[in-house]
């Protein structure tokens, strides 16, 4: 009895440790890659907004001690493409909220992308994902994708196609937060951010892919003939803004007692299995409205860090590479990424905003797809 004990200590010691190398790995590559490229390791296509968030007269929770009813924040909303310098190609987008009129403090930020399930889900599906994204994209990720068809879905699931307007998208945080109401009880919870317009649903949402491009979403090059420039989406957002127009979404939340044993059943609490909403719901938690586009430079001297959370809103933490959970570790390591990206403008300023022009040497084609494997 005391050898199984015994046992069981070291091999869980032994996945924490293969944990720890896994993250400093990983934070090493992306930092070095904003260090060096001056960029963002994702999302580094996007715009900055700005409004104000309220949270909702009677959000439907448990009493918590930061979303107070009718409490009042600035906020920044940053929509972003999740690679590619590129409007007009199909890829994932997001909706990042600092519930702050600030550049990186703030009492919480929410990251968040288009879809309902991700293209990984844990700490082992990320790094194959990452080396496949490293070696060039394109048709590198197909042996991945047939090795995980449970990517191919979420990337099928989660790319957006020459949407016309980024507040006709919902966005999901994809991984589990901790919540602690005033009543002390742990609870799982997810995120959305979603067009006050109740008819905006799921299959109607700007830009979603048709049948061929959920079933291709590695094929990423804008549609042939496709006549809107490299821009369109931020210009368009920009103009829109300029011209009086607000747009308002609702940030909604979805809660759920954890499981007893939750290591050893990991559909509760990974991003690629959607919790069923006619048990738990998704409810309104805050009214955001959007008034104004800040600048390129403002966009650029910004970062989101999930690590900005008050103690009551943990972020739960794996306890191996294949725990859903280890994504948030990654997540939050990742932080060295952003401060060295900041600090990369330092010497010889923030890189230029690319042109609309595909002809421009910042325009990249996906490698050509030799073997394509048959639509799912
Ligand atoms: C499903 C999980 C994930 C979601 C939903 C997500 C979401 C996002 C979003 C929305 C942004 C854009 C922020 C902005 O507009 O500035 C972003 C950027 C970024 N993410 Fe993730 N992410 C995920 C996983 C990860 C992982 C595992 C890592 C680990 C390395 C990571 C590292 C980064 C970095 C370094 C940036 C660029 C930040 C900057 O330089 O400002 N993300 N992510």
């Amino acid at each position: 009895m005391i050898e199984h004990k015994l046992l069981r200590a070291i091999i869980a010691l032994y996945h924490r440790v293969v944990l720890r190398l896994a993250i400093l790995l990983v934070t090493t590559l992306v930092t070095a890659n904003s260090l060096f490229n001056k960029v963002r390791m994702s999302h580094e296509n996007g715009i900055l907004l700005r409004g104000k968030l309220r949270i909702v007269d009677q959000p439907d929770i448990p009493e918590h001690d930061f979303f107070v009813p009718g409490a009042q924040f600035k906020c920044r909303l940053r929509h972003a493409a999740a690679s590619f310098l590129d409007d007009a190609k199909l890829v994932v987008r997001s909706a990042s909220i600092k519930f702050a009129d600030a550049r990186i403090d703030s009492p919480m930020d929410i990251l968040m992308n288009s879809g309902n399930v991700p293209l990984f889900w844990n700490a082992r599906t990320f790094i194959g994902f990452m080396w496949v994204s490293m070696r060039g994209r394109g048709k590198r990720y197909v042996p991945f994708l047939k090795r995980h068809p449970q990517a191919a879905l979420g990337g099928g699931d989660s790319v957006r196609r020459t949407p016309e307007e980024v507040d006709k998208i919902i966005y999901n945080s994809k991984t589990v937060y901790g919540f602690i109401g005033k009543d002390g009880v742990y609870r799982y919870v997810r995120y959305r951010l979603r067009p006050v317009d109740p008819d905006i649903s799921d299959d109607n949402q700007s830009g979603k892919p048709g049948d061929f491009d959920r079933n291709h979403a590695w094929l990423q090059n804008p549609a042939p003939g496709e006549t809107r420039d490299r821009n369109y989406l931020k210009a368009s957002t920009r103009a829109r803004l300029r011209d009086g127009e607000t747009f308002h979404y609702k940030l909604q939340i979805q809660l759920r007692l954890p499981p007893p044993d939750d290591y050893h059943q990991a559909q509760w609490v990974s991003g690629a299995v959607v919790w069923d909403e006619s048990r738990f719901p998704f409810v309104d938690l805050a009214d955001v409205t959007i008034d104004e586009a800040l600048s390129y430079e403002e966009s650029q001297l910004t970062y989101f860090d999930m690590g900005h959370h008050p103690a009551s809103l943990p972020i739960p933490k794996g306890r191996s590479i294949d725990d859903p959970h280890s994504l948030n570790q990654l997540r939050l390591a990742s932080v060295w990424a952003r401060r060295i990206r900041l600090f990369s403008y330092r010497f010889g300023g923030i890189p230029k905003a690319f042109p609309d022009t595909r002809t421009d040497r910042t325009w990249e084609a996906i490698p050509p797809v030799e073997e394509p494997p048959p639509a799912a």
